[in-house]
């Protein structure tokens, strides 16, 4: 079998209409969505995807108020930066990129942002209203997106054998929550595996749907797929290339082309995953603009 490509930059831009559409309906009602976007420190790859982010809101009418902050920048600065955007009315999404330096103790940020602004789900408050299986909850924004991938290759995972590879709270976890929870295009049985897990190859070739999120290129290869799998690969890697202008080009944490010759589905990297991530941050941010501004 050779596996047909989930386009994720087709169908983040169907999304990014319907945000867009949205935008408008909003505005029409003197409502303008906005996001405040904080980086701390000077993480390369950060900076790439929250310039993306930033982006990314303009093309669908989003403001977004960019803080970039020092390495250095006590917690307590931080903390507060979270309380004047808390109390902003003009504010309704607050994400701070994650990772954050290692003084900062990221419990304690995401725990300061208010659970009706945290577009992201990371707050203890969203991620139980998520576990208990409240519609409302904000979901993170890349197992969120994995599901209207899914929804729109027209696979249902009710009943299917998913395996998750990776357990982070950002991915991992949530992804297993999603698919496990009584609603549609979810119901599926799932396997959270991780770096730790006995004879991965073991588990991973009893998936119906293999989802990878471990963060090192090839972790998943074609002896590690059965016939027919549904592959989404949310890694993204670096890996030399000096046939690149930049010296470097991007991997997922799958060995592609071995992979795609067993699979049913693939999501490529780049052009997979990525783009449907910011494509949900930007219907949580809108959702967040509609709530906190009690438009039906
Ligand atoms: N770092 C990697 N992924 C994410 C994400 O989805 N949100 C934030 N805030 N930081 C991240």
């Amino acid at each position: 079998m050779s596996a047909q490509i989930i386009d994720g930059k087709a169908i983040s831009q169907a999304v990014r209409d319907e945000v867009k559409q949205e935008v408008e309906e909003l505005k029409a009602v003197g409502v303008e969505p906005c996001l405040a976007v904080m980086l701390v420190g000077d993480n390369p790859a950060s900076e790439v995807y929250v310039g993306m982010k930033e982006k990314k809101c303009a093309e669908v009418g989003i403001k977004a108020v960019d803080k970039r902050l020092p390495g250095d920048t006590p917690e307590e600065e931080i903390l507060l930066i979270l309380d004047s955007w808390n109390a902003d009315p003009s504010i309704h999404g607050i994400l701070v990129q994650l990772p954050l330096p290692d003084h900062v103790n990221e419990k304690t940020v995401m725990e300061r942002i208010s659970p009706a602004k945290d577009v992201d789900g990371f707050h203890p408050l969203n991620v139980g209203r998520m576990a208990s299986g409240d519609p409302d909850a904000f979901r993170p924004c890349t197992p969120a997106g994995i599901q209207v991938m899914l929804k729109h290759i027209g696979y249902d995972p009710a009943g299917q054998h998913a395996v998750i590879v990776g357990r982070s709270n950002i991915v991992g976890r949530p992804m297993a929550t999603i698919l496990s929870q009584k609603q549609p295009f979810a119901n599926a049985t799932v396997t959270v595996a991780h770096s730790r897990s006995r004879d991965l190859g073991a588990i991973t070739r009893l998936a119906d749907l293999l989802i990878v999120a471990v963060g090192w290129p090839e972790a998943v290869t074609g002896d590690m797929v059965s016939e027919g799998t549904v592959v989404i690969d949310v890694g993204v890697n670096r890996v030399d290339d000096e046939t690149r202008e930049r010296g470097y080009r991007l991997v997922g944490d799958v060995a592609y082309d071995e992979v795609a010759e067993k699979a049913s589905w693939i999501t490529p990297v780049p052009g997979g995953v990525g783009p449907m991530t910011i494509a949900m941050l930007l219907k949580n941010t809108v959702s967040a603009a509609r709530r906190l501004s009690a438009v039906a």
